[in-house]
């Protein structure tokens, strides 16, 4: 057994005459984390391999050894998974494959105690593998190169797993717009009644956040597919290689064209967590909103029981666990792209060690929207509105003033002089403790000669509705237009043809 194979052996042992700190050597490792990079860190050696093989670094048997024993070492967390995975034939989504990769991560960990990080593991089970061959590989790269590809294969995958959860969660919120029909409820502005909405204009609302959710992300993968291998530890690789092969192997769409940025920079992993910021904070508004549409005071839906738990303490309690942790894991990833800023912004070029901080809240972000987005959809598809209390609440509280000082309008009137005379008749009206369409027409003259015969048609529900009759607005035809447009816009949602869209 040579030096190198020993198990206790670093990668850059050579230079040392003093063991490191135990202390410091436990705490400076990132194997207990980055160990969830072996697929990406297997894809990228492959590469790697197929790359210096071409330049006469690997015979091509060599190159199939190496290429055979990497393929050998991925498949090790599926033998771990299956052994564990006794009680995963149940139906359990997100969370139990998250149990799993936990079980299965502290597997990997333990099985390996000498690993540094995920690429010194990969080393060393070469090693095991394919003997001395295994240190070939290393011929013409660094880890920071590795590490910077790893993370832009995660960040990808992960880009993919959203854009797809984001058109599930979409199809959900149209087919409920679909169903609301003609439904109707208050729109609020300042958290006060404002103007009647279509239920289905609310549920669209929330479609167009997510459409721009899911462009932020897929433009955010065009920009970040570019593989820095052959970028060496900072000034390029030591060999002449030709970096397409590498790249093409990982499906990028080019190498990246500065080793100094390639190896130091993480602009993809800050931008794939503010785009999951942004996505948060609507997942968060969301969730606000069905928290309070839930409550007695409301009333304007029901929480799915299956998406809701009790109280220990008060019998009656139903409670929306669902909205509330949903508000609560969007912090989560708004703390993700802030640790990213912030670690980022001081470092000089190039690789730092710095930057293996920045993994953890790369994972964490990935995790707490796969999570989010397994259990948004089916919680969305499970809601029933109360559409009969929706109604109530739109046809109280004066919502139908701006379609009476609209009325005014068509006679002519100046609007700042119509706002005046309707806030008038509202003032009376809330006296008399009435709503505007119970005040006769004599009552509304005194505020004004121009309310007519036509006033308390033109101020229906219906009618207040559809004198919104402009493109995005909530007039009947015009939601039936915007839902049509919807349905169509799915088409250019997730998965699309990335290579198309690169063209
Ligand atoms: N574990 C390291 C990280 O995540 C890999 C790169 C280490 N490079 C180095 N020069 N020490 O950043």
């Amino acid at each position: 057994m040579n030096d190198s194979s020993k198990s206790g052996s670093k990668m850059w042992s050579g230079r040392f005459r003093e063991p490191l700190d135990q202390q410091f050597e436990q705490w400076q490792r990132s194997f207990p984390f980055d160990w969830r990079l072996l697929p990406q860190e297997i894809a990228a050696s492959s590469a790697h391999a197929r790359m210096i093989a071409a330049a006469g670094i690997l015979t091509s048997t060599e190159l199939e050894t190496t290429l055979r024993g990497l393929a050998a070492i991925a498949k090790r967390p599926d033998a771990w998974a299956t052994r564990i995975s006794v009680d995963n034939s149940q139906p359990g989504g997100a969370a139990q494959a998250a149990q799993l990769n936990r079980q299965v991560g502290t597997a990997l960990v333990a099985s390996a105690p000498h690993a540094e990080d995920i690429h010194h593991y990969v080393e060393l089970e070469l090693t095991k593998e394919i003997g001395d061959l295994a240190l070939k590989l290393h011929t013409g790269r660094s880890r920071n190169e590795q590490i910077a590809t790893d993370m832009r294969l995660f960040v990808r995958d992960s880009i993919d797993a959203t854009l797809l959860g984001l058109r599930e969660w979409y199809t959900a919120l149209l087919k409920q717009a679909e169903d609301a029909g003609d439904a109707v409820m208050p729109s609020y502005t300042h958290l006060q009644r404002a103007e009647p909405v279509l239920v289905a204009h609310w549920l669209l609302a929330y479609t167009t956040m997510i459409a721009r959710d899911h462009d932020r992300l897929a433009d955010a993968r065009e920009r970040m597919n570019f593989c820095p291998l052959g970028s060496g530890a900072v000034a390029g690789a030591t060999l002449t290689l030709n970096r397409k092969i590498a790249s093409d192997a990982l499906g990028f769409y080019a190498p990246t064209n500065n080793s100094m940025d390639a190896t130091s920079d993480r602009d993809f992993a800050l931008e794939f967590t503010q785009c999951l910021t942004t996505l948060g904070i609507h997942i968060s508004r969301f969730a606000e909103e069905l928290t309070l549409y839930s409550t007695a005071e409301f009333g304007f839906l029901d929480l799915p029981e299956a998406f809701a738990t009790g109280s220990s303490a008060m019998p009656q309690k139903k409670n929306p666990d669902l909205t509330e942790l949903a508000r609560g894991k969007s912090g989560r990833l708004l703390g993700a792209s802030n640790t990213l800023a912030m670690l980022i912004k001081g470092l000089p070029l190039a690789y730092n060690k710095d930057l293996q901080e920045g993994q953890e809240p790369v994972f964490d972000a990935a995790d707490t929207i796969a999570g989010l987005l397994a259990v948004l959809p089916p919680f969305t598809r499970a809601l029933r509105f109360n559409h009969a209390r929706m109604k109530q609440a739109a046809e109280s509280g004066y919502l139908n003033a701006m379609a009476a000082a609209t009325y005014l309008v068509h006679k002519g009137i100046p609007f700042r002089k119509a706002h005046e005379k309707v806030g008038n008749a509202v003032r009376f009206a809330l006296e008399k403790g009435v709503e505007l369409n119970a005040l006769s027409l004599a009552d509304l003259k005194q505020f004004g000669e121009e309310f007519g015969d036509d006033f308390h048609a033109a101020i229906s529900l219906q009618s207040t509705l559809d004198c919104h009759d402009v493109f995005g607005g909530t007039a009947t035809a015009r939601v039936k237009e915007a839902l049509a447009a919807a349905r169509e816009r799915i088409n250019s949602l997730a998965p699309w043809d990335s290579e198309a869209s690169h063209g």
